[in-house]
């Protein structure tokens, strides 16, 4: 028996002949993966560009044997590995052993008894972003949660208020995201080392960032006070081996991951959760109950957060529905056997939350937004990997305790004064799928007061 007998091969639809489904992937890349699962099943082939074999692979069992059991076996797909020119070596670009050394020495930071010195920060930077809202207004929501979410970076990382944050990091920031996502999506990126206009302006962006970074770092060297915000921790953090912390280079790699990965990310999943209260009144009605009876007219506390148990099963089925992160992408390095099919080395596979969540076997109603299913521990009743909106494995996100930290509290201050409406008139709201997946076109707002507070 031949080698190729011993496996089961993909289906998979036809591709044009030099650019396979590059079209398709680029113009719809949810459509055209959702298709693909429900037609071809748990692997499906597909190819982008001449040479780039792809397997979209929609199995539970199969995503766990990527992501952690035979995950020495791959790396970070190529899309991933453009960002390095901004992240260098960060947790979410480097591979192997500096990737597992860096884990290391950051766990600590993101550990659960941490987090909850973090809530108190959260709280404060939505109230007072919040202050400003008023009855009646009609306000870029989507906008305005990248604004919060980037102030709780800023602050919990830094010590640095939300103006600061946002003038000294965040605008440089969103510059420099906004020029590799160019690079990431153009056919061919060309060497950095080209001196085009592009690279040019995408090195000024970085060097920009750059110099900020290193003031802060240098800065906090000359400092001998303790600092408990994050960049505190991670300056502190030894490496049990051999005792060495992190050099000036690794802090920079690693704050400009946390920045990029923090904020973006949670942000997207808090606009679609208000826009999905928006739609389901009667969600929000409990919504409220429930705030209503854990805070009541005081100000939200840290405490709160275990309490609000319908809050977060809104924040699960919200990622359900519209992981900001749709889709993780792994390149084999060798050849590697999943299930009963054949990895070749240098095939990419993806995994998509976004096909997976909405999977009518393993949800039902699996288009409808109901909290409740959350309720009695379901997340224990479904296969792992079923659902898996933070990745998983040696590679899960890092955050993911702050992150739905963040989303219930930030949540609760808006929620407990504040209902939503899209604005008249409001175009179609669709996801637009770019390294993380956000309303297209933002979410134009009326904010309306239902407790005056
Ligand atoms: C709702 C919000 C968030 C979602 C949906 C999310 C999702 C993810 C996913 C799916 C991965 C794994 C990617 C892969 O395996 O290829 C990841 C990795 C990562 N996330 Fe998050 N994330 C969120 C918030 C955060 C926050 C708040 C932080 C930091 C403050 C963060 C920091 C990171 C880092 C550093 C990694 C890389 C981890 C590693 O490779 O070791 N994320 N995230």
């Amino acid at each position: 028996m031949g080698t190729s007998d011993r496996y089961k091969s993909p289906s998979g639809p036809k591709g044009k002949m030099f650019t396979g489904h590059l079209a398709e992937f680029q113009s719809d890349p949810l459509a055209f993966l959702s298709q693909l699962s429900k037609e071809h099943g748990p692997v499906a082939s597909f190819r982008l560009g001449p040479f780039q074999r792809v397997k979209l692979v929609s199995d539970p069992e199969l995503i766990k044997e990527i992501l952690v059991t035979k995950q020495k076996s791959f790396i970070k797909s190529r899309d991933l590995r453009v960002l390095k020119s901004l992240v260098g070596e960060g947790l979410l670009t480097s591979e192997k052993e500096i990737h597992m050394r860096q884990r290391r020495l950051i766990q600590p930071a993101f550990k659960k008894s941490h987090i909850a010195g973090y809530a108190q920060d959260m709280i404060d930077t939505s109230i007072s972003y919040l202050a400003d809202w008023e009855h009646g207004q009609t306000r870029m929501v989507s906008e305005d949660m990248m604004n919060i979410t980037l102030g709780i970076i800023s602050k919990t990382m830094f010590g640095m208020e939300f103006n600061e944050g946002y003038e000294r990091i965040g605008e440089p920031l969103e510059k420099c995201m906004k020029l590799a996502v160019r690079r990431m999506r153009s056919a061919v990126p060309l060497p950095l080392w080209l001196p085009t206009k592009k690279n040019m302006e995408f090195k000024e962006a970085v060097k920009t960032l750059d110099e900020v970074l290193f003031n802060i770092i240098e800065g906090r060297r000359e400092d001998s006070t303790e600092h408990h915000d994050l960049l505190g921790i991670l300056m502190a953090a030894r490496d049990e081996s051999d005792g060495q912390g992190m050099t000036d280079s690794q802090l920079r790699d690693e704050l400009m991951t946390i920045f990029l990965a923090g904020h973006e990310t949670t942000a997207n999943a808090l606009a679609w959760t208000l826009f999905l209260l928006s739609q389901n009144p009667e969600a929000e009605k409990k919504l409220h109950q429930e705030l209503d009876q854990v805070i009541g007219n005081r100000n939200p506390n840290p405490e709160d957060f275990m309490k609000l148990s319908y809050t977060q099963n809104i924040i699960w089925e919200s990622l359900r529905l519209y992981p900001p992160a749709y889709v993780i992408g792994r390149d084999a390095i060798e050849d590697v056997v999943i299930g009963d099919y054949l990895v070749k080395k240098g095939e990419m596979v993806m995994m998509s939350q976004y096909v997976m969540h909405r999977d009518p076997a393993y949800f039902e109603q699996p288009e409808s937004f109901l909290p409740e299913r959350f309720e009695n521990n379901y997340m224990k009743t479904l296969p792992p990997y079923a659902f898996f909106p933070f990745g998983g494995g040696p590679r899960v996100c890092i955050g993911n305790h702050f992150a739905l930290m963040e989303a219930v509290l930030v949540l609760a201050c808006i929620a407990r004064r504040w209902r939503v409406r899209l604005a008249p008139g409001h175009h179609t709201v669709r996801p637009q799928p770019l390294i993380t997946m956000r309303p297209k076109q933002g979410l134009l707002m009326v904010i309306e007061e239902h407790k005056n507070l």
